[in-house]
Formats: C-alpha cells, structure tokens, sequence
C-alpha cells in the first residue's frame, strides 16, 4: 500500500468510529469509502456493532458491499439515513466538495440530502483553498443534450471532456447518462456555480457539494485529522 492509500485508509477507519449499533448508514464510493466499508463490515463480524444496515450510493459500492456481508436496503421516506460516510475529490476551506470522479455523484448527493450526518473521508492532497485548483467538476448530462451542456458550461469559462471509458467508449453512470468533466478553474463563489448548473435540464446533477459535509476526516502526514465546519480545525 503507497503512503496516500495508508492515509486513505486511516480517515476510513477513524470515521467508522461516529457509527453505533442499530444505524442506517450511507456508504460512499471510491477507494477511501470503500476502507470504511471493509472496517464496518470487520467490526460488525467481530461483534462490535450489530442491527446496521446500509443504502448504497453506487452499483460499484453494491457490489463492493455485497461481498463483504453487509445487509443493504434502499431508501426508505419513514427513515432518514444516521450517518453517510464518502470521500470527495477535492475539498476547500469553507468545506465545500468537488465529487464525481467515480462517477457516482448523483446518487452521492441523493444520500447526503437524505442523512443526519455525512462524513467526508480524504487524505490530505485532497485539501484546497479554492475548488477547481486541482480537480475538474464532473457533470452528469443526457446524452440528448450532451453538445448543448458542454457549449454552457464553456460559456462559464474552461475546458470540457466527456469521461471515456479505458476502451474508448462513453463513460456511463449508473442512470446511463454521460459525464462530462468540466475545468473550472479556481472558483471563487462555488455556489454560484452550482445554482447555475442546477438549473440547467440538459444537466442530470453536477459534482459540486455545497454545504453537505457536517464532518471531515482527514488522513495527514500529522495523523488523521477531524475537522467540522464552522469549528477552529
Ligand atoms: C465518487 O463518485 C467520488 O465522489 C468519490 O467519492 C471520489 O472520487 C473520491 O475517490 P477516492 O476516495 O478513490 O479518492
């Protein structure tokens, strides 16, 4: 394992400590949800917790789940999800959340309207003073509107690419829909951005977080750092 996927790994265990018995939790996509997934599915078979269920935020988590034991359900109106646990792609200092790059961010922001708590999990390069440094925005687009929604969001500014696939083909998410990853560039005002995006009906959903972390899990070089909003980190 190389020094990222250890830190990784450490925020996915630490943030597997906020869960307790008798929880229904969300679990994220990506490799550092996919470390508290495994951490969860250990301690419910060694005895730790018991009666917790899961909502998937993906078909790749589903499976990923599935194999390890864990008892999945879907979502549920009489009962709202206790805690989300998900990474993030890039993460800046007012805690809003570029997410996508697995593709999964529709149903990632289904869960995190639909949970008490959501936990983001990252290593430390994920950190950035504004979104859009490092990371492009991933969008979910109809294909029907695919050349209409890149031409919008180059009007915004950037570059757009529709995400292939390694073989070369269209990368589909779980809906069926296109993504088109989308350079920003550093965005002063995300939100601003979001709202745009939002009203767009060529766009199914768009990577932008707003306001959705209540608590981040940092893996570091210092140790696993735990940071939530509005409080000194
Ligand atoms: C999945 O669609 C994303 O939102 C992931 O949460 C994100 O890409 C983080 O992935 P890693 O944990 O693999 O870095």
């Amino acid at each position: 394992m190389n020094k990222t996927e250890e830190l990784k790994k450490a925020a996915g265990i630490k943030a597997v400590d906020f869960i307790h018995s008798g929880m229904l939790v969300g679990l994220g996509t990506g490799s550092t949800a996919e470390f508290a997934i495994e951490e969860l599915s250990k301690r419910i078979k060694d005895g730790r917790f018991s009666d917790i269920s899961c909502v998937p935020s993906s078909e790749r988590t589903r499976n990923f789940a599935e194999a390890l034991g864990l008892d999945l359900v879907p979502l549920d109106s009489e009962r709202k999800i206790d805690v989300t646990i998900d990474g993030a792609d890039e993460i800046d200092t007012g805690f809003n959340l570029i997410k996508g790059g697995g593709g999964a961010l529709l149903r990632e922001k289904v869960l995190a309207q639909n949970s008490e708590r959501n936990i983001i999990v990252a290593d430390e390069s994920k950190l950035s003073k504004r979104l859009g440094e490092r990371f492009p925005v991933p969008v979910e687009v109809l294909e029907f509107a695919l050349e209409v929604e890149k031409g919008y969001l180059e009007s915004l500014g950037g570059e757009t690419c529709l995400r292939l696939t390694r073989d070369g083909f269209p990368f589909l998410t779980d809906q069926g829909n296109f993504i088109v990853d989308w350079g920003s560039g550093e965005m002063e005002d995300p939100s601003c951005f979001a709202e745009r995006l939002s009203k767009r009906a060529g766009i199914v959903e768009h990577g932008l977080f707003i306001g959705t972390a209540s608590d981040v899990i940092i893996g570091s070089a210092r140790g696993v750092e735990h940071l939530v909003p509005g409080e000194p980190g």
